[in-house]
């Protein structure tokens, strides 16, 4: 007789729970990833790999239990595009990894735009378009308190996402205190008030500056004018193909007067097919001054 194992008696006591060791709560098979990778590629531009298999099972395995499909088949199948569940699909498979003063020489070589286009009764325009749960976008506005010395400067942001719930986050403006442990301790003083209890919440005045709207970068039409100053696009090109890429950012050109500034992500990389900016600094393009530019 063979003795058994701890091992094998418990893989015997999960098959007589149903389970297998291992074993997961609904079947999702290839053609479910596919579908999953489809919709999500039309939809948004995002390319998820085979590697990222088990995290679209784990993030939506939440979806099928919060809706009660009994398959991924059932939960695909019911999906249509604009609905709420359409959303909530949507908002579980984006990858939202955002910090304060990220990649921080962009914020130096911002504070040096903002002074340089500097003039009376210039309100710059910028537009922070991956904005995530609000620290990027934050941290522009903390830079530009910090250039022009007022709670106050001559700054308007416009923060968009395709995530609906992020930006809920990123408009409160509330953060705890290990998320803004890259924030210099005056300017915590400076631009935070505290509370919640074990929070610190961004100034109203600094609020102010910023307006927060869903923007789906792969839209058509955007609901952003221009002309501005300067436009944050960091990583998020990196979740799309090259042509799409390349796309977005050269319909980003004729929003940018000449000498404006994009910034994208460290591994986000333009230097070839892309004629319309010239690389400025690490990750950063200024609008190239040509015919046909806007002014
Ligand atoms: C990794 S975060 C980057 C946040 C911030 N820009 C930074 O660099 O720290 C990527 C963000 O891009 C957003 N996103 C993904 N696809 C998008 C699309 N098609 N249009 C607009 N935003 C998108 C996601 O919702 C997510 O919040």
């Amino acid at each position: 007789m063979i003795p058994r194992s701890p091992t094998s008696t418990l893989v015997q006591g999960l098959a007589a729970l149903g389970e297998s060791a291992g074993a997961t709560e609904f079947a999702f098979d290839t053609a479910d990833f596919d579908k999953v990778r489809l919709l999500l590629k039309q939809h948004t531009g995002i390319a998820l790999s085979e590697a990222k298999r088990s995290m679209v099972y784990s993030r939506l395995a939440r979806r099928l239990r919060a809706t009660g499909a009994s398959t991924f088949r059932a939960y695909l199948d019911a999906l249509r595009s604009g609905s709420p569940e359409w959303e909530q699909f949507v908002n579980a498979l984006t990858t939202n990894l955002t910090y304060f003063y990220r990649e921080s020489h962009h914020f130096q070589m911002l504070a040096d735009h903002f002074k340089q286009r500097a003039r009376p009764g210039h309100t710059q325009q910028i537009w922070c378009a991956a904005a995530s749960t609000g620290e990027e976008v934050w941290t522009i506005a903390l830079t530009a308190a910090e250039s022009f010395g007022t709670l106050t400067p001559p700054i308007q942001i416009i923060a968009t996402d395709l995530d609906t719930h992020v930006l809920d986050q990123a408009r409160k403006g509330v953060y705890r205190e290990d998320q803004i442990a890259k924030v210099p301790e005056a300017q915590v003083r400076r631009y935070f008030v505290q509370g919640p209890p074990g929070t610190y919440t961004v100034r109203p005045e600094l609020r102010a500056l910023v307006t927060f709207r869903q923007l789906n970068l792969l839209d058509p039409v955007w609901s952003v004018r221009g002309p501005f100053d300067a436009i944050f696009c960091r990583n998020v090109l990196i979740y799309f193909d090259r042509a799409t890429q390349l796309k977005v950012v050269s319909r980003m050109a004729p929003l940018m007067p000449p000498d404006a500034l994009l910034f994208v992500g460290h591994s986000e990389n333009f230097s070839h097919g892309q004629q319309a900016f010239v690389l400025q600094g690490k990750t950063v393009y200024a609008r190239a001054r040509q015919p046909g530019a806007a002014t």
